[in-house]
This record gives C-alpha cells, sequence and structure tokens, in this order.
C-alpha cells in the first residue's frame, strides 16, 4: 500500500493526489483522500479501483483544506471494494486514518471494541486503528494515537489526522516504511520517497517506533517513550522513475532486493507468539486432512515451479501424495478427482485463465480447493474454499521473482502445518524447520550482496545462443525456473534438464562452448551431480555450478562457481533460485533487452 499526508497552506488533496499518482506501484486496488478544513467532520472520499476513479470523484465534489491524508491500496485483509478502502474514519467522522501494513491481532481488538459498541463498516485490519484511537482520545491527539499502537501487533505505517485539531498531522511508523518531507512551511508524510520528490529532496528516514507530530507549522520527530529525537535530514538524490524501482534501474531488480521482506512477511507475520503458524484463511482441520488422500497442485509458469517444490514439501512432511500439473494440461486430462481430493492452485495474479478453469473444474468433481496467490480478491482467491496470500507486495516485472519465492514459503508452511495436524511432525521438527525457514531470509541477502561477482560471471555467457540448467532432485526444479527465467527475459534459447536424463539425449546438444548451468546443492546428489557435469565438460561445455559454500569438489571441474549459504535440502530452491534471476537479468541488459517488459509476454494471462 501507499500512504501520503500533507500539512501546509497548499490544497491537501491535490498534493496527495500527485504523491498517490508515484505510488500506485505500491498498490491499486482503491484510493482515498480525508481532509480537514475546519469543520466539524472530515471531507473525504474514496473509491475502489485505481487511483483514477478517485480524481474523477474529486472532479465532481472536490475536497477542500490544508491538511489531509491519502491511501492508495493493495489488499490484504478484505477484497478490494469502496468500504474496504482508506481512509478509514471513526463514527463521528471526527478522526481518519491511513494505513499500511498488517495489524496482526486485530479480530481481538476488533471483538473488543465491538463489545464495547463500536460499529465496524470494512472487513479490514486497519479500521480497529481508527476505533481505538477514538477510545483513547480525551482531547489529544497525539496520545490517544501512542495509546492506540500500544495495543497493536504486527507491522504498520500510520498516519492520522482529526478535525478537532485542524492544525496536526500523526503518522507512526513500525516495520512498514515512512518518510517524512520537509519543504517551505509545510511537510509531507509518505511510504516511498517518489510520492513527495515533485515538492522536497528534503526527508526523514523513521526507525521503527517513531512518531511524527506537526503541530501549528513545526515538525517533532518522538520515540516510543514520547522523547523528542534528533534525526538527520537526508537529501534525495534519485529522479522520481528511479525512486518507484526504489533507486534500482528496473523493477525486477528491486523485486529481487524485495525477496528478504517477502520471505520475511509471508513466514513472520503468520506466527504466533508460541511460534505456531496461523493460515488464517485457510480452515482445513485435522479431520479435513485425514479425510485427503491425493492432492493435485495446479498452476502456470513460474507458480507451477513453486509447485514442484511444493510436491517435495507436502509429501516429506504431511506424507500424503502430490501430482503437479500445469493448468492447461490438467483441465483437459480428465483427472481423478473425488471428495477425497484437494487441489492446490498457485497464481501470484490470481487471475490466470487456465488456472482458474482448472479450479472450477476440480471444485465441481468435489475437490477441497486451496490458492496461493499474491492478490487479495482475485479470481482465484474467491473461487478457492481456502486461501493463503503470499505477502510479497505488488510485482511489477513480467518475469516473476518475489512472487516465486514466497510461494515456495507458502509451501513449506501449509506443509508444516498440515504436518502438524496431521501428527506426521514432532512438535520439536516443526519449531526447527520454521527456524529455518526463518534465517532464509538473511541468507537471501548474504547472496545478493555478492552480486557483482554473479554480474562478472554471468557476462562469461552473455553472447551465446543456447544454454542448458541441470539438476537433480529439487536442484532440477530450480533448474526449470531457472531456464524459464533466461529464456523469458535474455531470448536465449534455454532449457533444463534432469542431470541424469542427459545421456539419454540431450547431451547431444552440447557443443564447444555451450553454457550449461549446473546446480548442486542436494548432499545425496552431489557425486553424482560431479560425474555429469565432468560428462559435458567432456563435450567442451562452459561449466558455470552453483553450489554450497564449502563444496571443494565442484570448484575442480566446473569453469566457474557461484557459492552460496547452505541450508536443509528441502529449503536450498529459495536461494538457488536468487543467482539464477541475477544471472538472467545481467544477460538481459547485457543483449539491451526490455527487462521488465520482455517481447510477447503478459504479466497476467486471462485468455486460455
Ligand atoms: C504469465 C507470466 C508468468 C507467470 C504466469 C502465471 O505467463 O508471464 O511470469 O508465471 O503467467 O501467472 P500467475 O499470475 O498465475 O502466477
Amino acid at each position: 500500500c501507499g500512504i501520503v499526508g500533507y500539512i501546509g497552506s497548499k490544497q491537501a488533496s491535490d498534493v496527495i493526489i500527485d504523491g498517490l499518482e508515484k505510488l500506485e506501484y505500491r498498490g491499486y486496488d482503491s484510493a482515498g483522500v480525508a481532509v480537514v478544513n475546519g469543520d466539524d467532520k472530515i471531507s473525504w472520499a474514496k473509491k475502489q479501483g485505481r487511483l483514477s476513479g478517485l480524481e474523477a470523484i474529486l472532479a465532481k465534489k472536490p475536497v477542500e483544506g490544508t491538511v489531509g491524508i491519502g491511501h492508495t491500496r493493495w489488499a490484504t485483509h478484505g477484497a478490494p471494494s469502496d468500504l474496504n478502502s482508506h481512509p478509514h474514519l471513526n463514527a463521528a467522522e471526527t478522526i481518519a486514518v491511513v494505513h499500511n501494513g498488517i495489524i496482526e491481532n486485530y479480530m481481538e481488538l476488533r471483538e473488543m471494541l465491538i463489545a464495547e459498541g463500536y460499529v465496524f463498516k470494512s472487513e479490514t485490519d486497519t479500521e480497529v486503528a481508527v476505533h481505538l484511537i477514538d477510545k483513547f482520545y480525551e482531547g489529544d491527539l497525539l496520545t490517544a494515537v501512542y495509546r492506540a499502537v500500544e495495543q497493536f501487533r504486527g507491522a504498520y505505517a500510520l498516519g492520522v489526522v482529526s478535525a478537532n485539531h485542524p492544525g496536526e498531522l500523526v503518522a507512526v511508523r513500525k516495520e512498514s516504511p515512512l518518510i517524512v518531507g520537509v519543504g517551505e512551511g509545510e511537510y509531507f508524510i509518505a511510504s516511498d520517497v517518489p510520492a513527495i520528490l515533485k515538492y522536497t529532496r528534503n526527508v526523514y528516514y523513521l526507525e521503527n517506533d517513531e512518531v511524527v507530530y506537526v503541530k501549528d507549522g513545526k515538525l517533532t520527530i518522538l520515540d516510543g517513550e514520547q522523547k523528542v529525537i534528533d534525526k538527520e535530514l537526508k537529501v534525495v538524490e534519485w529522479d522520481i522513475e528511479a525512486a518507484s524501482k526504489g533507486g534500482f534501474d528496473h523493477f525486477m531488480m528491486k523485486e529481487i532486493y524485495d525477496q528478504p521482506q517477502a520471505i520475511h512477511d509471508t513466514l513472520m507475520r503468520r506466527l504466533d507468539e508460541d511460534g505456531m503458524i496461523h493460515l488464517d484463511d485457510i480452515k482445513l482441520t485435522k479431520e479435513d486432512l485425514d479425510g485427503i488422500t491425493k492432492m493435485y497442485i495446479v498452476a502456470c509458469g513460474t507458480a507451477y515451479h513453486a509447485g514442484l517444490v511444493g510436491k517435495y514439501a507436502i509429501e516429506k512432511l504431511a506424507k500424503v501424495p502430490v501430482e503437479v500439473d500445469i493448468a492447461s494440461e490438467f483441465r483437459y486430462s480428465d483427472p481423478f478427482i473425488d471428495e477425497h481430493t484437494m487441489l492446490i492452485v498457485v497464481s501470484q495474479s490470481g487471475e490466470t485463465a487456465d488456472t482458474l478453469a482448472a479450479m472450477k473444474l476440480a471444485k465441481a468433481k468435489g475437490a477441497r480447493v486451496l490458492a496461493i496467490t499474491n492478490v487479495v480478491g482475485s479470481s482465484v482467491a474467491r473461487e478457492a474454499h481456502d486461501v493463503f496470500y503470499t505477502w510479497a507486495g505488488p510485482e511489477i516485472a513480467v518475469a516473476s521473482t518475489k512472487a516465486y519465492t514466497a510461494q515456495m514459503i507458502a509451501f513449506y508452511m501449509i506443509a508444516l502445518d498440515f504436518a502438524y495436524k496431521k501428527g506426521t511432525i514432532t512438535l520439536e521438527a516443526y519449531h526447527e524447520t520454521i527456524k529455518k525457514i526463518e534465517a532464509l531470509a538473511p541468507l537471501v541477502q548474504e547472496i545478493l550482496a555478492d552480486k557483482d561477482e554473479i554480474e562478472k560471471i554471468a557476462m562469461d555467457m552473455k553472447d551465446a545462443q543456447n544454454a542448458f540448467y541441470l539438476g537433480r532432485g529439487v536442484d532440477y526444479t530450480t533448474a526449470r525456473e531457472a531456464a524459464l527465467k533466461l529464456k523469458e527475459i535474455s531470448y536465449i534459447y534455454t532449457e533444463a534438464f534432469a542431470a541424469g536424463e542427459l545421456k539419454h539425449g540431450p547431451i547431444a546438444l552440447i557443443d564447444q562452448g555451450t553454457p550449461v548451468l549446473c546446480i548442486v546443492t542436494q548432499e545425496a546428489l552431489e557425486e553424482k551431480m560431479i560425474s555429469n557435469i565432468k560428462e559435458v565438460k567432456a563435450r567442451g561445455a562452459f561449466v558455470i555450478a552453483i553450489t554450497r559454500k564449502g563444496n571443494t569438489e565442484v570448484a575442480k571441474v566446473a569453469d566457474d562457481v557461484i557459492y552460496i549459504p547452505g541450508a536443509d535440502d528441502l529449503l536450498m530452491p529459495v536461494l538457488s533460485v536468487i543467482p539464477t534471476q541475477l544471472i538472467s537479468y545481467y544477460v538481459s541488459i547485457a543483449r539491451g533487452n526490455d527487462v521488465d517488459k520482455p517481447r510477447n509476454l503478459a504479466k497476467s494471462v486471462t485468455v486460455e
């Protein structure tokens, strides 16, 4: 989601709409604005859909005033709708709140507030914030905000205005980004720099628990204990385009770098205080799970590759047989489905036509349908019985990166939850595995820190006409995703092969200098992979290997080696895919391609 706030002498809604336009890459389910102008009530407008919908409303009925907040939404709790759009207001319409992030304990807070007589209009977690501020309000807005956020667990960036305090703006940051822009006699808050660059380049970057308080033209930044802190004002050097890409040249690179956060959010925001997984929109009981004798995982493209990892995770942990299929094949294969079948569909966009059709078919035949998707309220989410949302945030680049890693995390969590419910894992092993998943985010970061080295290695294959990825076991899955990524953005003809199958045909394709990228992370299969590397080397291949740190054997046979940190075999795909994304990116750039918008491809394919 994106947040913008303004306090100064300009019309707040103009500044806010400007800012929201620049933040549309952060979410575009709905948009809204709330303005304070000295009346007893706040003036506001909000609308589901793109920002243009809100602008049309404001053109007819402007909201006037020089203090305000606005929001563009990427839904997490509650489908995109007018009512679920921000800002949220209290019943008297004297307080308005915009929020980015997830208030994890909102259900308890909501019940508590309902018991006290508060009436909720939306399904969002955000609405508890405005009612809590209302509950604690005793004439001092800042104190009321402090008392409200004390109650929250989770992540939030909040912007608050009140009709009773027309010269004030309050904002709080915890885990969700928030900055303050400083202009001439005016201040801005925003979840990201591009929103305010038109007006100022002077910003404060807020840290967790910091609170922004503007009153009567004066800005104060406070800590969690309400003590004033001295912060350094920074000058932003980026232009607007670079800023919306987080300072990177392309969305794909930004999204590659978003992965540690996406992994963290997808996992950590679903763990309770005892470290147990809570899959909020999945209502499967132990009895339901015991009744399931077979599972299908069905998806297209990159999501299908996440499904291949999902099969390993579910079979290993929850001990249920799983078949994985491509949606367009599954639909016409007369699959064996009955009421003991579960279908898991995976779709970043939640709108892929073949995936949607496959799930409708399985549902009609009596299957229980679970969807893993990144878009709340998408068609796939609405059609499914149970939903797991990957909290990767909007993915803009056509080539999927962060949605893929988040989908794999989703599968690990689902497999663990099912295993625990079915009693196929001990509580100790369950907790241990969660810790290991948690450790992945910093390990991904570690790989990203080696990007220059990976770029150098990528340059060794940039002029290739064709290339191959090899792997065994779950590394073969990474090989398939890596081959798709390379072909879709570099246009190098790339195929992935199961390394052991090479000698039955594909090895005929290997020629002098053909790049062969080998993924070698599965301990038990390492020796076999080394033999395969020797086989292709003997036919003239140029071998680039991706392996765990400390593996000295691979370096003896490969031309280039990319070392990545180790993890459990089952979790390695989250790490091994990262260098392959970087290789694809660098090769694509070196060949002069449009990385974010490769030829002939679409982000979401809604035709069959
Ligand atoms: C398109 C995209 C792919 C994506 C596939 C499935 O082909 O170009 O990157 O993996 O659709 O999309 P979905 O939104 O269902 O995950």
